[in-house]
């Protein structure tokens, strides 16, 4: 029913598609559907005794700092605690390279927000993560996207688009949300090379990186960046802005998120984020730094990556039990995510249909595509959680997914593509 307000939206609102994600929850919530759809992590491992304590002592000690209005940059004690961490995976971030935000989602937006006019072409990956292309699209960005195999972006169809001049680069190296593919180090190096030589800066995402449950960590783009800078005086400064989050290592709920960058970029940054919401929960930031202090966040890291490896392990073997040798999926190794190919006549969208008539949802991978006009195929994706289902409940949900992906295969074996 329109209102007064309908024909009022800004012009910007209208390229923006609502989240399938966010819709299928809605569907997928019924108790009687195991969800592969969401990316929620486990309840069942949120600390949540320490997150009593954690309150209990911030209104006891604190509570001048953690109920008064803050510094936009965020909390100081929670933006050194962040630095000190981070400097572990070598990078060397000081206190004024950090600013918290209200989870990685609002640095997405903020970045949007100080760099994208609109028209302006951001590099993306195919597929990429669907809240970054929501985010970036309500300012007007569009898309290049270049496609990703089994070790990640494919950085030797990079030069072209390079070439082309795109805004930034936006890159997920870690467990990538949707593929679950992780960037191999030759590629890292490849990517920043290239990303100096054409002048085109990369965001790197990486809410994951913690989460790695086989293999040796490998070093982020913004590590493999300084290091370039320090080996040729002529390397611009500061090429990669790095995003990470506490959403799936302590709670999504939380709303913390933290962007490292340059100074500058920083300040700019700072003037943003005010327009939007003065500062990030105070109260929030002084609960996760009395949370996360004496290492209890390394301890909890440990916790949740036995536990998800677990249950990435159920899945695979499960897919393996049930699935057609027509269907492959990526072998993630961390994060909470993998990615189905079924055979391209397919159509994940009508899978999800049948899917759920099995009680059993899954996102279709079309949803995790730039809208542009380019030739990868879409439609024969789908994006599998493993962080948020038992392993008995992830066997159970990949047998029902296989009868229906099983019932979609014989309709297009009897309705051959080729009659249509
Ligand atoms: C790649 C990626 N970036 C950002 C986010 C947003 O995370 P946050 O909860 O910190 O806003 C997510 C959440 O799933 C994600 O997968």
């Amino acid at each position: 029913m329109p209102t007064a307000w309908t024909s009022r939206y800004a012009a910007r609102t209208k390229a923006v598609r609502s989240s399938r994600i966010r819709e299928l929850l809605k569907i997928t919530q019924r108790p009687e559907v195991i969800s592969f759809a969401g990316g929620l992590p486990a309840i069942d491992v949120f600390p949540i005794e320490r997150f009593g304590e954690a309150c209990r002592k911030v209104l006891a000690n604190n509570s001048t700092a953690a109920l008064q209005y803050g510094e936009t940059e965020g909390y100081a004690p929670l933006r050194e605690m962040i630095a000190r961490h981070i400097s572990r995976y070598g990078i060397k971030a000081q206190i004024e390279n950090v600013m918290i935000t209200s989870g990685s989602q609002q640095a997405l937006d903020l970045i949007g927000k100080l760099f994208i006019n609109p028209g302006d072409r951001i590099l993306v990956e195919a597929p990429t993560y669907l809240g970054a292309l929501q985010a970036f699209s309500m300012y007007g960005a569009d898309y290049v996207s270049v496609p990703c195999d089994n070790d990640g972006l494919r950085t030797d169809l990079l030069e072209a688009p390079l070439r082309a001049g795109p805004k930034f680069m936006y890159v997920l190296p870690n467990f990538q949300n949707p593929g679950g593919t992780t960037l191999s180090v030759d590629r890292r190096h490849a990517l920043v090379s290239l990303a100096d030589k054409y002048g085109v800066p990369i965001i790197e995402d990486d809410p994951y990186g913690q989460l790695r449950y086989e293999g040796e960590h490998l070093p982020s783009l913004v590590v493999l960046d300084r290091e370039n800078i320090r080996r040729d005086p002529t390397y611009t400064l500061g090429n990669v802005i790095y995003l990470s989050t506490f959403s799936k290592t302590l709670s999504p709920g939380l709303r913390l998120g933290w962007i490292v960058a340059p100074p500058d970029v920083i300040a700019r940054l700072v003037l943003v984020k005010q327009g939007a919401d003065l500062h990030t929960s105070t109260f929030a930031q002084a609960v996760a730094f009395e949370v996360a202090r004496d290492n209890f966040l390394d301890e909890h890291v440990r916790k949740l990556r036995a536990v998800y490896r677990e249950r990435r392990d159920a899945m695979l073997a499960a897919l393996e039990e049930f699935f057609p040798p027509e269907v492959t999926w990526t072998h993630p190794q961390g994060g909470l995510f993998l990615w189905v190919t079924l055979p391209e006549a397919m159509d994940s969208n009508l899978l999800f249909e049948e899917a759920l008539k099995q009680n059993v949802a899954f996102v279709p991978g079309d949803a995790f595509f730039a809208p542009n006009g380019d030739n990868i195929p879409r439609n024969c994706y789908m994006r599998l959680n493993f962080s948020n289902a038992a392993p008995d409940r992830i066997h159970e949900g990949i047998r029902r997914l296989s009868v229906a992906v099983k019932r979609q295969l014989q309709t297009l074996h009897l309705e051959p593509v080729a009659a249509s």
